[in-house]
């Protein structure tokens, strides 16, 4: 199993190598990257995540549909990226991601909404898309879906998102087969066939959706889970007296963020999918049927890395400390303060200087003023110094639009693609004024 600072040095090969020394994803070097935008800043790979994305599609195997799970990155030129590719789709959980991904180019009949609370406006953005599918979570969202599709006119998808009465095992966290507030319990599922079917003129029942965990690595409860899927599906014709249109698994595949994690095993899983997909596709119950994977982190992690600067280096009684420009304000997630029990660190680097060896273990924390914001401890950088740049790896995902911008009202980070060897700006870094955005200043009056 690789160590952090190999995975850290194979992801940067994977990026592009180095040149002179210092990292050059695309061979372009970071430092002209960091000059022309500023420090910290986010930058993908597109040819990483288009391989990505092609590699799932032939792994699950002919017709089997992949959809992109805005919340993991909901930068446009990712959504455009993803949308370009043959057989994929959108899930979005938000009336903004529901924008971004039309804007990327998305067509509405490959777009599936999920999401526990959605609003009655959502719900009208969805209906007045005409997107695929909405994935109610409640038996009351059946009936709002119903009012508001009456009030536009229009026919409307539903997917019935199942919290299935089996627990997926071996994922590392779980959103069904347990109580919480994602989908309908399996044992509703009758109920919700027939208030769906009850509105003929405003619903279509597409069929289910099961998504119960994220980071799943474990390939053989994720295929038996897989299969109870489909044992649901065939259910859910039954009760509707119907073929399905949908079956939506859901996936949650996972990244190797951390020590000791290895790579979620594709292939085995595709190959196993593969077949039990043959082994389920000539039902009549499922005749015409569209089968989709949605996946985040696993189509774009990988493919992003957050950049920041050193600051500061200094002691502490025989501890050696680095500050950086960045840090939980910029990526919540890589700081330990999201999805994690107990901090752990992500892949790190020093991207200044590629070919030397690690020196003393450091501890590289950001420039908010708590010591929740870390990137770790004992990390063995290569002699950081004031002025080099630190490289976070697996940001692709979950990163700035799941961080808390902001804390601290340090100015955001710039978003860059490197696409075709060249660096293109999605999103200018921001600056210091911008703080006062949107804020208007009040002619007090006092006494
Ligand atoms: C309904 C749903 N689908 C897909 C995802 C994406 O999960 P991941 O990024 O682990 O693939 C999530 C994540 O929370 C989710 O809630």
């Amino acid at each position: 199993m690789l160590t952090q600072i190999d995975k850290a040095h194979d992801l940067a090969r994977r990026f592009g190598g180095e040149r002179d020394g210092e990292f050059a994803p695309a061979g372009v070097p970071i430092s002209r990257i960091a000059e022309e935008y500023g420090t910290p800043f986010y930058l993908y790979h597109g040819e990483m995540i288009v391989e990505r994305v092609r590699r799932v599609r032939e792994s699950l195997g002919q017709g089997v549909e992949v959809l992109y799970s805005v919340k993991a990155n909901p930068s446009l030129a990712v959504c455009q990226l993803i949308a370009g590719e043959r057989l994929t789709g959108a899930e979005v959980a938000s009336s903004g991601e529901l924008v971004v991904v039309r804007a990327a180019g998305f067509a509405p009949e490959d777009i599936v909404f999920a999401g526990p609370a959605k609003t009655d406006d959502e719900l009208r953005r969805a209906v007045d898309e005409g997107i695929f599918a909405v994935n109610v979570e409640s038996l009351n969202e059946i009936d709002r879906l119903a009012a508001v599709a009456e009030q536009r006119g229009r026919r409307i998808g539903v997917g019935l998102r199942i919290n299935p009465a089996a627990q997926l095992m071996g994922s590392l966290m779980r959103m069904g087969g347990t109580v919480g507030q994602f989908g309908i319990d399996q044992a509703d599922l009758g109920e919700a066939v027939r208030r769906t079917l009850a509105h003929p003129d405003h619903l279509i029942l597409r069929g289910i959706h099961i998504y119960t965990a994220t980071q799943v690595f474990d390939v053989d409860p994720l295929l038996e889970h897989c299969s109870n899927i489909f044992e649901i599906a065939l259910k859910t014709a039954d009760l509707a007296g119907r073929p399905l249109e949908m079956i939506d698994f859901g996936g949650g595949f996972g990244v190797p963020y951390f020590e000791k994690m290895g790579e979620f095993d594709l292939e085995r899983f595709g190959e196993g999918f593969q077949q039990l997909l043959a082994s389920y596709r000539s039902d009549p119950r499922l005749e015409g049927c569209r089968f989709f994977f949605e996946l985040g982190r696993y189509l774009v992690a990988h493919a992003g890395v957050y950049v920041t600067r050193v600051v500061d280096v200094k002691q502490m009684k025989g501890k050696a400390f680095v500050t950086t420009d960045g840090g939980m304000n910029h990526h919540l997630m890589a700081t330990g303060n999201m999805g994690q029990v107990f901090r752990k660190s992500y892949p790190l680097l020093n991207l200044s200087c590629m070919g030397r060896e690690p020196g003393e273990a450091v501890t590289v924390a950001g420039p908010c003023c708590t010591p929740l914001d870390m990137f770790g401890a004992n990390i063995p950088l290569a002699e950081p110094k004031p002025g080099d740049l630190i490289g976070v790896f697996y940001s692709g995902a979950y990163g700035y639009s799941a961080s808390n911008l902001g804390f601290l009202s340090h100015p955001t980070p710039a978003e860059v693609l490197l696409w075709q060897g060249k660096a293109h700006l999605l999103r200018s870094p921001g600056k210091p004024q911008d703080v006062l955005n949107g804020q208007e200043a009040l002619a007090l009056t006092r006494g």
